[in-house]
């Protein structure tokens, strides 16, 4: 009998070892190797006549390479497609990862929903029946779209070679497991063996395939970096479950550009894409509040106008609290001090709360400035104007800093009908003429005296 065949791998990182050690030599991590069973039979093609394996590929010159086999596949969703850099390139392998219960499933049913091309949904979470009953909640008719619960890969390939999709969706690729290899589903090797063989499979079809990936507790895609090398795209979905409101980016994009953001709005039905998600983001209240303040950011290309919200008040405690959602803390206590130093503010005894509303999380230095305008605004207990939103960052000095693209910006805020908006007056602004009126402020102290 065949001695079992056992090969030890970092868990984090996928790297291989003939025997167990305590670090990773590769990724420095302690603890991460672990041992898994990769007996291997005689390999074999994807498909159950090898002809194809057989082909050998061959150089050609750049000018000769055909490239009118690289028409995109529309997705019939705008932000999707704005994500992927104009629709899905065929043979590509694209993995969407994210929280459980973000709604990567919702996404992706409802893509092979709406898609006209023939499309196979292979589920190795949910049964036909739970998938039927979401599709009748997202869209009760559809001609071209193929259930399958399986999660052997080589059963699922013998389904393709029957139905001939033109997409292949996997949820999840966690669940995938080959017969060539005995780990168990979800373990490194099986992860790295069942995506090698879609891949394969998708570049000699130039089939799509799309994989649904999990999320680990810190925010990686789970099984290791090795699958975001394999695959051509790696999508986010990424929100708070507890909002409506979902992103959509690609941290790596052969085909495209990583900048492009697409956003959603999760209801009863589905997923409904966001196409001007400003007007959402800034809540319409008829009288003035004091502690919001909107900010023009960016996230990826898309300017987006969204409010913050501040509350400060006596702190009852010994320690003030500060906390904040969808805002860096350490950035929020930063600008705390600046105030306190440059501007005189006695920030030290109050406890402050931010929140940027919508459960967004920005990363976006231009909302500084808005951020201290809630803050002064809620402090002084004055509502700031709602003509007016901000778009500069703050520097230790109290010095308020120039910011990219802040034309678009400009733009962004004079669509939605504000009247002033206040930057650095160091940004160079290229635009001219616009019905918005634009004030420079150099220094914190200038904010206060224009504000308040
Ligand atoms: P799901 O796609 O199952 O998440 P994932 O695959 O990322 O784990 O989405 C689950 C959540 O979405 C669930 O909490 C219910 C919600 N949802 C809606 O609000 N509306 C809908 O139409 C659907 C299908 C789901
Ligand atoms: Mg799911």
């Amino acid at each position: 009998m065949a001695k079992t065949k056992t090969t030890f791998f970092c868990q984090n990182c996928g790297t291989q070892y003939p025997k167990w050690q305590g670090q990773c030599t590769a990724c420095k991590e302690w603890n991460t190797i672990a041992e898994e069973i990769v007996q291997k039979e005689e390999k074999k093609s994807w498909k159950s006549d090898t002809s194809a394996a057989k082909r050998v590929s061959k150089p050609l010159k750049v000018k000769e390479i055909d490239t009118t086999e690289e028409r995109r596949f529309d997705t019939r969703d705008s932000e999707l497609n704005r994500v992927l850099g104009g629709g899905i390139v065929p043979g590509s392998l694209t993995l969407l990862g994210g929280e459980p219960g973000i709604g990567k499933s919702t996404l992706l049913l409802q893509v092979s929903l709406k898609l006209p091309h023939k499309t196979l949904y292979v589920s190795g979470e949910e049964s036909q029946k739970q998938i039927k009953m979401r599709a009748e909640r997202i869209q009760p008719d559809s001609e071209n779209c193929y259930i399958l619960t399986e999660t052997k890969t080589q059963n699922i390939f013998k389904q393709i070679e029957a139905i001939e999709p033109d997409i292949v969706i996997i949820d999840s690729i966690q669940t995938l497991h080959t017969d060539y290899i005995e780990s168990s589903p979800g373990s490194i090797s099986q992860i790295r063996e069942c995506t090698s063989e879609l891949i394969k499979f998708a570049k000699e079809t130039a089939t799509p395939v799309i994989l649904i990936g999990h999320i680990t507790k810190d925010g990686n895609i789970a099984g290791p970096k090795i699958l975001e090398h394999m695959v051509d795209t790696v999508l986010q979905f990424e929100g708070d479950r507890n909002h409506v409101y979902r992103i959509l980016r690609a941290l790596k994009n052969r085909f495209g550009s990583t900048s492009e953001l697409g956003i959603y709005e999760m209801q009863g039905n589905g997923l409904r894409e966001v196409i001007n998600p400003s007007e959402i983001l800034v809540s319409k209240h008829d009288e003035d509040l004091s502690g919001t303040a909107i900010a023009a950011t960016l996230e990826g290309m898309r300017p987006l106008m969204i409010e913050i919200q501040a509350l400060v008040s006596t702190a009852v405690y010994g320690t003030p609290q500060r906390s904040s959602t969808g805002y860096n803390v350490k950035r929020l206590n930063m600008l705390l001090a600046v105030l306190e130093k440059r501007a005189g503010f006695r920030l030290g005894a109050k406890d402050v709360f931010l929140n940027v509303t919508g459960g967004i999380s920005v990363d976006d230095p231009a909302i500084d400035l808005a951020v201290i305008a809630a803050i002064l605004s809620s402090n002084e207990d004055i509502a700031v104007d709602r003509s007016i939103c901000f778009a500069a960052e703050v520097g230790l000095a109290g010095e308020i800093r120039p910011v990219n693209r802040i034309d678009q910006r400009i733009l962004e805020a004079e669509k939605l009908g504000f009247e002033q908006i206040l930057v650095s007056k160091h940004n160079k602004i290229s635009i001219k003429n616009t019905a918005i009126q634009v004030r420079l402020a150099g220094k914190i102290e200038d904010v206060v005296s224009e504000l308040f």
